[in-house]
């Protein structure tokens, strides 16, 4: 048997074996196949790459996303003012998941004394001061919940820090930033 016989009975059982034999007719003398087959593998993982890379351009940043946390923070405060419980239960569940976003989009920064690891500080944030709030949204006691809404605010400020931002400092919010809610509870008359 000549070398491009074997190839092709090679090529043919190799098909056949993977349930291709169809695509056997297409077999050319031209080389073994496994460097083929690689090659193939190859120019799928580059398209591959390339998606991903036009999807990673697609996906907002982190700071897009504290935006949008920064809408449900402050709506919440307006809330729970206004004692809309359930209002202040959806947007604190709502704080909560878009931090986790946040933090998935990027979990580690680097900063001048090295790697933070940003899914740690949230996950002691969301055990400690974020249960905390649930807690007082729950008990409907407003006092407790503008003490516990405070000391978040320094725990959000204290990750600002650590992520060398010294300069994102927050406050209780003099007004909502959802303008089309109505904080009032319903039946109140508001
Ligand atoms: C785990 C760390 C972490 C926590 C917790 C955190 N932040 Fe942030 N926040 C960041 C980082 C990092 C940035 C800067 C993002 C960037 O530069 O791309 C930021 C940016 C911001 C900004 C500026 C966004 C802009 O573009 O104007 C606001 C507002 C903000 N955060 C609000 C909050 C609030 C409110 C909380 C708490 C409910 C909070 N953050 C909790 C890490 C955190």
């Amino acid at each position: 048997m000549r070398s491009w016989e074997r190839t092709v009975v090679i090529f043919v059982a190799v098909a056949s074996l993977a349930g291709g034999a169809a695509r056997a007719g297409t077999a050319q003398p031209a080389g073994p196949v496994a460097p083929a087959a690689a090659g193939d593998l190859a120019s799928e993982v580059t398209k591959l790459k390339g998606e991903i890379e036009g999807l990673k351009g697609i996906v907002p940043d982190q700071s897009h996303v504290m935006k949008d946390i920064a809408y449900h923070f402050s709506n919440l405060w307006f809330a729970g003012q206004a004692r809309n419980w359930p209002l202040a239960g959806f947007y604190l569940s709502e704080t909560r998941s878009h931090l986790r976003w946040a933090v998935r989009i990027r979990p580690v920064r680097r900063t001048t004394s090295g790697e933070i690891d940003l899914r740690g500080i949230l996950e002691g944030m969301d055990r400690s001061l974020l249960t905390g709030v649930q807690k007082t949204i729950e008990a409907r006691d407003l006092a407790a919940f503008s003490k516990a809404y405070r000391d978040t605010l320094s725990g959000c400020y204290a990750c600002h820090q650590a992520s060398e931002k010294p300069y994102l400092r927050l406050r209780v919010p003099d007004a909502p930033e959802g303008r089309m809610i109505e904080f009032s509870p319903a039946g109140s008359g508001g």
